[in-house]
């Protein structure tokens, strides 16, 4: 059998959920980084990702495991775990064992809120954040649109899906468009920042075709970070998240948020049109078959005609940790 990906998951801060879809008392069972988890909020509102299983005897807490106070309570004989995956109470033991006291039963992990995102951050050897996610200031501003959500199951990773933005070439046998706005791009320690501005003549709704000064602006903040902020006919903000499942499989979430305007006005139609194409033939969904069944080179054939996929490819590695970083090459 071809092994489709010689990389293993990179490191990062990665979407596990949005803030407002978990409420206060709720217990999720989810699979990110190639684990059982459980992604639950206590009564006060703080959120904890844990391992599935209890450290008793293994239960499943994501099944029956319910909330109490700040207290996820195992189904089977009600140990208590706090978000940071200590053992505060076994109700019915005399004696808690020490161990408890001294360190977290459970593995959990880092998290932080923001930009309506639960994001967890992931090290393979388990090494705290050494980086923070980037907030942006539009998402929950009253002048701002509630973000509009899609997601996507898809068998590829986070580094196949990032390198996407540098394939230059593709975007016209792919997603048929003519030319792609030559950007600058800068490479600094974890970040990525490209910016493409110019006039550029594009087709209306109304079938017009009308020249504007668009204004492309996308950052990659670690493996699991990213977005863009197209400016153009109507302001628009684009957080793609990416999060690992398994060292094959990806969930890809696009979120949008765009200035408020009327329905009727042409800024509201046009930002819509912008979506309709980021989420298309023209987007995403042209890309997805491509991703579902290539396999990654790692010593491509390239020519002229390609963009800066090596240099990009540099730039991801240190996303891996060394041992595991030769093979991603
Ligand atoms: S297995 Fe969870 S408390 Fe016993
Ligand atoms: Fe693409």
């Amino acid at each position: 059998m071809v092994e489709r990906f010689p990389m293993d998951i990179p490191f990062g801060w990665f979407f596990v959920g949005y803030t407002d879809e978990l409420a206060k008392g709720e217990v999720r069972t989810v699979r990110y980084f190639d684990e059982d988890l459980v992604l639950f909020r206590t009564e006060g509102g703080e959120v904890g990702l844990t391992e599935a299983y209890c450290a008793h005897l293994g239960a499943h807490l994501g099944v029956g495991g319910k909330i109490e106070g700040e207290k996820l309570v195992c189904p089977f004989h009600s140990w208590g775990y706090n978000t940071k995956g200590f053992c505060t109470e076994v109700p019915y033991a005399k004696r808690i064992p020490p161990i408890l006291e001294r360190k977290p039963a459970l593995k959990s992990y880092p998290l932080v809120e923001k930009n309506n995102v639960i994001w967890a951050w992931y090290h393979p050897q388990g090494l705290e954040p050494f980086f923070d996610v980037i907030e942006h200031e539009e998402i929950g501003h009253p002048d701002w649109e509630e973000l509009d959500r899609y997601c996507w199951t898809i068998n590829t990773n986070p580094q196949e899906i990032a390198e996407n933005g540098v394939d230059t070439a593709h975007f016209k046998y792919v997603h048929g468009m003519d030319a792609v706005p030559e950007g600058k791009t800068t490479y600094e320690g974890h970040l990525r920042h490209s910016l493409a501005e110019g006039e550029r003549t594009l087709a209306m709704p109304n079938g017009e075709m009308k020249t504007i000064t668009s204004r492309v602006e996308t950052v990659q903040n670690g493996a699991g970070q990213k977005y863009t902020r197209i400016g153009g006919v109507t302001d628009t903000l684009l957080m793609v998240l990416v999060t690992p499942v398994t060292r094959e499989q990806v969930e890809l979430r696009f979120a949008f948020s765009h200035r408020k305007f009327p329905k009727e006005s042409f800024e509201y139609t046009a930002a819509r049109f912008a979506i309709a194409l980021v989420i298309g033939q023209t987007g995403v969904e042209g890309d997805i078959p491509i991703w579902n069944n290539k396999i990654h080179r790692r010593h491509p054939i390239l020519c002229d005609g390609d963009g800066p996929i090596m240099q990009f490819r540099n730039y991801f590695q240190q996303f891996y940790v060394p041992r595991l970083a030769e093979a991603a090459e």
